[in-house]
């Protein structure tokens, strides 16, 4: 199968371009090829001739997008238009990778795939335009919300953590911003066996558990042997940032897990593993 990935240079994007070699992936992402480029961005989709499309490139920048709404609203959802409608002419399914931050982030228990979105910043509402375009563009679709994404080599959670332990910064995590971890690499694994199964819909693929940034944070820490470092608890109202996460937004997978047996592992293991790949895990012992 030939297989296009957009943004395979982002965190996800090197990850699924692994996951995948065993078919025909080819990648799009800057400065190269632009998502808002119209027509142009069609045509390059179609000349390719994908028979799956993976769409990972976004403006991830979440601070970013509530400080400039317009450009998330043209990266992230007419970005996101243009590739949709590449695959409607192509007539091939679409793989679209969008987030936890469509909710509000107010529920008393785990996002189901059916929940109902309501995004509270411009980065939550640019991914839900997303899907809005995907939805009404191509039948044969999986949207696939994530959390917390964090991979080796990403400029992620866990790394951010690190690096500032690293260099003696005193650390202050939120303790009441809740929500489910994602492995990148048991990511792109669950997307091959799902695409194989031709069951298109929405779903959470997240790590199995659910956590605080602190906890987050302080299992990282300890994982890498820096039990010793001190975290400060804080609430994320004393957190001055552009944009307001959801406080609690935790994903369950109920469609892949139930209907497909497709789950990720525990958190803590898949952090574990990260902390051996990074040489983290292994520095501690
Ligand atoms: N990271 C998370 O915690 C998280 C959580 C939930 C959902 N997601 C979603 O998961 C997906 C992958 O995230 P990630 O962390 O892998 O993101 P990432 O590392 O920021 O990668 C995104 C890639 O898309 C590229 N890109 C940005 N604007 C583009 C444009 N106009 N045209 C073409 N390519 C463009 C980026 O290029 P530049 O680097 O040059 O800008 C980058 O290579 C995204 O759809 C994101 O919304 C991420």
């Amino acid at each position: 199968m030939r297989v296009l990935v957009t943004g395979h240079k982002g965190q996800l994007g090197r990850q699924l371009m692994e996951a995948f070699l065993d078919q025909t992936v080819c990648g799009l992402d800057l400065p190269e090829h632009d998502i808002c480029a119209y027509p142009q961005i069609v045509q390059e989709i179609c000349s390719r001739e994908p028979e799956l499309v993976i769409h990972a490139a976004a403006y991830t920048d979440v601070d970013g997008c509530a400080l400039n709404p317009d450009l998330a609203y043209t990266v992230n959802g007419l970005g996101t238009q243009h590739v949709a409608l590449a695959c409607a002419k192509l007539g091939v399914p679409i793989v679209y990778i969008s987030t936890n931050e469509v909710f509000d982030g107010e529920s008393r228990r785990p996002y189901l795939e059916t929940d109902a979105p309501r995004p509270i910043n411009p980065y939550g509402y640019s991914k839900w335009m997303g899907e809005q375009f995907v939805r009404e563009l191509v039948p044969w679709h999986y949207i696939v919300r994530i959390s917390w994404l964090f991979s080796p080599g990403g400029n992620n959670f866990p790394a951010k953590i690190l690096r500032a332990a690293k260099e003696g910064r005193p650390l202050a995590v939120v303790v009441d911003e809740v929500g489910s971890p994602t492995y990148a690499p048991d990511l792109a694994r669950a997307l091959v066996e799902l695409v194989s199964s031709k069951r298109f819909g929405t779903y959470h693929l997240v790590n199995e558990g659910v956590c605080s940034r602190y906890e987050f944070a302080r299992a990282t820490l300890d994982g890498a042997g820096l039990a010793g470092v001190p975290i400060r608890p804080m609430l994320l109202r004393d957190y001055e940032r552009p944009s307001r996460p959801p406080l609690y937004s935790p994903l369950r997978n109920f469609a892949a897990a139930t209907a497909l047996g497709i789950r990720l592992r525990p958190w803590q293991e898949a952090l574990a593993e990260y902390l051996g790949r990074t040489g983290d895990g292994l520095a501690a012992s």
